[in-house]
């Protein structure tokens, strides 16, 4: 048995888009709507209860897409998301437990940090989930607030003094906590790896997209929605914001896609 209706996913912006890169690696045959909902971004120094809305707003227009399943490519929105189970029965699938175990299994001493948004951290969510494991009796975790980063991506200024410096001034006092493992708590910032590889050179980068796609199989084969063998990969991308804007953003994104195109929500 097949599904070949499409794969939402979603992000505030253009962060996501490193997830649904991943995604269609790993899903050749699968149809993706990815929704950045550039005019609300930055999501991570929003209240709760705006984020939820906003999500709610973006999942919406992803069932009216007849989507299969979502994937929230965004850690904020996974935190403000739990409320999703009222407006449908597809799989919902967030980033966060898929990271969270896949950096579990990969660090050694257990010194991992989390840099996330404001939101992020302050919802507790890696943190509940790393703290509880007997494992993590071993070691330190430090959970690093890093908002501003999502700025630097969203306006393209990566790879410049100016993001290494902010990245630098954030991180420092990391340094000498003998980390092996940071987690990229939030789906901007694997744009930033080489800024941030350069303050922690030692320590593995945990990225969501890779561990999040690797959950999303499992749930796809299990309840048999996968899409057939014989079909072509399609990646439709939506803005809220300005498409030519958008597509100046994802420069990067080396996947074929469709011409981007504005939605209003
Ligand atoms: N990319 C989002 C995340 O993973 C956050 C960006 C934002 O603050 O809007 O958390």
């Amino acid at each position: 048995m097949n599904d070949n209706r499409p794969i939402g996913v979603f992000d505030s912006g253009v962060g996501g888009v490193t997830v649904l890169s991943k995604l269609v690696e790993l899903f050749p045959n699968e149809e993706f709507i990815y929704v950045g909902d550039t005019l609300n971004c930055p999501y991570g120094i929003k209240s709760s209860e705006e984020i939820q809305n906003l999500v709610t707003n973006v999942t919406k227009f992803l069932l009216e897409q007849n989507v299969k399943a979502i994937v929230i490519a965004c850690n904020t929105a996974t935190c403000n998301s739990s409320h999703l189970s009222k407006l449908t029965n597809i799989p919902i699938i967030g980033v966060i437990e898929p990271t969270a175990k896949y950096a579990l299994k990969t660090s050694q001493n257990k010194n991992i940090a989390v840099l996330a948004t404001n939101a992020t951290i302050d919802s507790h969510k890696y943190e509940s989930y790393l703290e509880k494991r007997k494992i993590f009796k071993k070691g330190i975790r430090y959970y690093v607030k890093c908002s501003e980063f999502v700025t630097l991506v969203e306006e393209m200024k990566m790879n410049t003094d100016y993001s290494q410096d902010i990245v630098s001034t954030k991180l420092n006092e990391l340094k000498n906590c003998n980390l092996d493992t940071v987690i990229l708590g939030c789906t901007h910032f694997g744009l930033l790896s080489k800024e941030i590889n350069q303050v922690l050179p030692n320590v593995k980068l945990i990225d969501c997209g890779k561990p999040t796609g690797l959950y999303l199989k499992k749930v796809l084969k299990k309840r048999k929605l996968l899409a057939s063998d014989d079909k072509d990969g399609i990646v439709k991308i939506y803005t809220t914001g300005d498409a030519d804007t958008m597509a100046q953003q994802i420069q990067w994104f080396d996947k074929d896609h469709q011409p981007i195109k504005k939605i209003i929500l």
